[in-house]
């Protein structure tokens, strides 16, 4: 099987590319296991080209790269996205446009299998439980805006394609193996009240949610929240930067407690996921932050 990755060079694609590469070597790979890796960058490839990722460069909003990069393509497992500061028509223009044209294009190349990896954030405002992966999207919340919105339009754009089984996985806040989102989580969770919690997954289990969702039989049309088991609150995520709470966190209001809390039921039950760090402070313990 050849697997296509994009978004290989971004926080979570240099992560999992290697763990999806050491499978395909490892003792359950299948003949003819191989990567492929769509990137912008090619310098920034070469430690995935070292491990034995094949490299295509180019941009995802490019119809020829599209071709270039799915051809012999079996799988697909699309981490790109445009998030991090860009202007709102990019995010729609890449999370969702791009995807969908990615999703066409790998249909007409006879790609079978479609990973599409989404984000908690698209339920949008709490509903007073965790999340469960049949919860329609209702708009708003503190962190609603065109990443989400680019993204579940994405969702169900591909859920919809026929002839491709796709699967889409949506990771909680993602950190570990020296990812410094945990530092900068608190450009916005410094602002929030002491008890407002938020839900998050190491990048060994996103490797481990992602292939699950690559490789298993019977997911067709599947949605998966990926995330570990203990959401914590800002307090603790001030202890976890080193830095002092300050006190007029008490005195904020929790606006939304449920915010981007996930159930895990469906993943565990249908896939056997179960983390490998069931909370940060485990995997701060094992000194993998
Ligand atoms: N990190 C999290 O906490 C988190 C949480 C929930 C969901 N997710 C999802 O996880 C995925 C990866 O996130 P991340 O944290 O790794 O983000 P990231 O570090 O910003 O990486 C995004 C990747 O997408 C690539 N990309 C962006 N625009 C592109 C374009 N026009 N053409 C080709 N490639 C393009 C980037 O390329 P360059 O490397 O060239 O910039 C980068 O490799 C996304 O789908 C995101 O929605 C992440």
């Amino acid at each position: 099987m050849l697997t296509l990755v994009t978004g290989a060079t971004g926080e979570v694609g240099r992560r999992f590319v290697p763990r999806l590469l050491a499978r395909a070597a490892g003792e359950s790979a299948r003949p003819g296991d191989q990567v492929r890796v769509l990137v912008r960058d090619e310098a920034r490839a070469d430690r995935l080209a070292d491990l034995g990722a094949q490299v295509v460069v180019g941009d995802l909003r490019d119809a020829e790269t599209l071709g270039k990069a799915l051809a012999g393509a079996d799988s697909v497992v699309n981490v790109a996205a445009a998030f991090r500061g860009v202007p709102d028509e990019e995010a729609w223009a890449v999370n969702r446009d791009a995807a969908l044209e990615l999703g066409h294009a790998a249909v007409v190349s006879g790609v079978r299998r479609f990973v599409q990896v989404s984000t908690n954030l698209v339920y949008g405002t709490g509903r007073g439980r965790p999340h469960t992966e049949t919860d329609p999207t209702v708009p708003g919340g503190l962190l609603w805006g065109a990443y989400p919105e680019s993204k579940a339009e994405a969702e169900r754009g591909l859920l919809a394609l026929e002839d491709l089984d796709v699967r889409v996985g949506r990771l909680a806040f993602v950190y570990g193996d020296g990812d410094a989102h945990l530092a900068q989580a608190m450009r916005w969770a410094g602002n929030w009240a002491a008890t407002q919690r938020l839900q998050m997954v190491h990048h060994a289990d996103v490797a481990q949610g992602l292939l699950r969702l690559l490789y298993a039989s019977g997911a067709d049309g599947r949605i998966y929240n990926i995330a570990d088991d203990a959401p914590v609150m800002t307090v603790e995520l001030h202890w976890l930067n080193g830095l002092d709470v300050p006190e007029e966190l008490q005195g904020r209001e929790d606006a939304d407690p449920w915010l981007g809390i996930v159930s895990t039921e469906r993943i565990r039950r249908e896939l056997g996921f179960r983390p490998l760090y069931p909370s940060v402070w485990t995997a701060r313990d094992a000194g993998v932050l």
